[in-house]
């Protein structure tokens, strides 16, 4: 667990085991639905959750981690990702989710801030993300963070929709 002060709010940062946090993170995705809808043209249901927790290529699910940050004993923020993909050393960054009344005030740089200084302290040294095309506020926001495109742009299907994905990196 780290801890850290955002606006004057007591805020933790913890691994999140789905058996215990499943129920807390659906109501999360549902009073956050427009990442949903946007990316994956529809309401957040069980299949989202199971893809935050489970979503990895074969003989990666054990590599796979989720986060959630919570101020007031609230949820405020969720990350999932990939240890050691798409090869070693290499983090991939499933969604990172932010509360909408927490958006824009730098709390998504914070929380990306002490995400990367665990990651270097545990050795990794690049990340990858996955942004789909549609999603132009967060190219923005990881264009501003130093991500880098690295490949030709591809067609994939994330629930309902067939989006095109750009991979971007970052060397940590
Ligand atoms: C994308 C997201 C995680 C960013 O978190 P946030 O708390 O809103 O972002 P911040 O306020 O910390 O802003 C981070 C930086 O991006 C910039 N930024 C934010 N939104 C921007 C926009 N629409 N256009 C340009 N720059 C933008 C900020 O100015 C800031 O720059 P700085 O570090 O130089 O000050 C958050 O908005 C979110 O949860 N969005 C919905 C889910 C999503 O799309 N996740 C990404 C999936 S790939």
């Amino acid at each position: 667990m780290k801890s850290f002060i955002f606006k004057d709010t007591q805020c933790s940062f913890v691994e999140l085991p789905p058996a215990t946090h499943g129920k807390t993170i659906l109501e999360f995705f549902q009073n956050n639905s427009d990442y949903f809808k946007l990316c994956e043209g529809r309401e957040p249901n069980q299949a989202c959750l199971d893809d935050f927790f489970n979503d990895a290529p074969d003989n990666f699910v054990s590599k796979k981690k989720s986060w959630g940050c919570f101020a007031d004993h609230q949820l405020k923020a969720v990350i999932d990702y990939i240890e050691d993909y798409p090869e070693t050393k290499t983090v991939f960054g499933g969604l990172l989710l932010i509360d909408q009344a927490w958006r824009g005030q730098g709390f998504g740089r914070r929380i990306m801030q002490i995400f990367r200084e665990t990651l270097m302290q545990q050795g990794f040294e690049k990340m990858r993300i996955a942004v789909l095309e549609q999603n132009t506020n967060a190219l923005k926001v990881w264009e501003r963070a130093g991500f880098k495109e690295v490949s030709p742009r591809k067609k994939k299907i994330f629930g309902n929709l067939e989006s095109v994905v750009v991979i971007m990196d970052l060397s940590l």
